[in-house]
């Protein structure tokens, strides 16, 4: 029996393979694609000037000073970034138990937003309200006889936005948890004459090993005490994450982010679907390293798999990524014209 007759019968019009045939064919079939619009760059920030700090857990991301964070913010605007986010390593010295620095106007982070402003005008700023950079005990709110305080922490988030947004932030970005922030920061911004200072929510943060080296970065690994199961998410539950950012897009959320990205892109998905709303996928610092650290000892592709990840994230319904290589998809993108 003639074989290849048969499976041509079988197969008929059903060969997937003909739009795979060439690169041409590939090209006009493909359904999604990473641009540089859909970079979001997150940068560290330390006191100081002239300052450009490699972190050891996080190959080719650095703090950088104000100053050093200006010329990189540049360049990020030169290549097309749409927007960047910032998180302040501050001195130890500043950090108390209610995280007291985040209400002093030209703290750091404060500082950052209005130099990169004035310098590099074009390029949005996101900051973070958590109060974790200035805790002395690692958490992002308020702690009192180990317990994390939700409407004390939202009222100080609350003044801290509103803050940022007097120095420029262009949309605030609270990662903390806290039940209700999001009405909150929305009334605190409209009454301080921000109304168009947006509100990005971290509206489903789960709480998850892929933040260690972050912690590194802003160096709160060796403060924090316990973990932070009270306020984010459990890796187990996607349905109570649905309901949690039904609550933030109600009370007026103006895009949403899930935390961490890839384990999460069913996530992704489901919040795109349900809401419509512009939705971002934060790439953390361990998804970072994981890949860097396996490419450096040539296991994988590095180069080929960052790129790979970025657009599942596409696929998975996310209209952007924040991720530590922003800059290199950047050049590359810009490379390949
Ligand atoms: C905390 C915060 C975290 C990250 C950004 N802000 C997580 C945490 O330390 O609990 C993680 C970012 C990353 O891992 O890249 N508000």
């Amino acid at each position: 029996m003639d074989k290849t007759h048969l499976v041509d019968e079988v197969t008929g019009h059903r060969r997937m393979r003909r739009n795979r045939k060439a690169d041409w064919t590939r090209r006009m079939v493909q359904e999604n694609r990473l641009t540089v619009d859909d970079l979001i760059w997150p940068i560290f920030l330390v006191p100081g000037t002239g300052i450009v700090d490699p972190i050891a857990a996080m190959p080719g991301v650095s703090r950088m000073s104000v100053d050093k964070a200006v010329e990189a913010v540049k360049e990020a605007a030169d290549l097309g970034i749409p927007a960047i986010a910032t998180f302040p390593d501050i001195e130890m010295e500043l950090r108390d138990e209610t995280g007291s620095n985040s209400l002093v106007a030209d703290n750091l982070i404060n500082q950052a937003t209005t130099a990169i402003k004035k310098a590099v005008p074009n390029i949005g700023i996101i900051t973070d309200v958590a109060l974790d950079p200035f805790t002395s005990h690692g958490h992002d709110g308020i702690l009192r006889d180990g317990v994390i305080l939700n409407d004390e922490t939202v009222d100080q988030v609350v003044r801290a936005a509103v803050m940022q947004a007097d120095a420029g932030s262009d949309i605030i970005a609270p990662s903390e948890m806290m039940d209700g922030r999001i009405g909150a920061i929305r009334r605190g911004l409209d009454a301080a004459g921000h109304q168009d200072v947006g509100i990005m929510s971290y509206a489903t943060k789960f709480s998850s090993g892929f933040y260690g080296p972050y912690r590194e970065a802003i160096n709160t690994s060796g403060l924090l005490k316990g973990d932070k199961n009270s306020y984010y998410i459990s890796p187990a539950n996607g349905t109570e994450a649905l309901r949690d950012a039904a609550l933030d897009v109600e009370e007026g959320a103006d895009m949403l982010m899930v935390k961490p990205g890839l384990a999460y892109l069913d996530i992704c998905w489901r919040i795109k679907e349900a809401f419509g709303l512009p939705t971002y996928a934060y790439q953390v610092s361990g998804e970072y390293s994981q890949i860097k650290a396996a490419a450096m000892n040539g296991w994988i592709d590095g180069d080929r798999i960052m790129m790979e990840t970025l657009l599942c994230f596409k696929r998975a319904g996310c209209d952007g990524i924040l991720t530590y290589f922003a800059m290199d998809v950047a050049r590359k993108l810009a490379r390949n014209g």
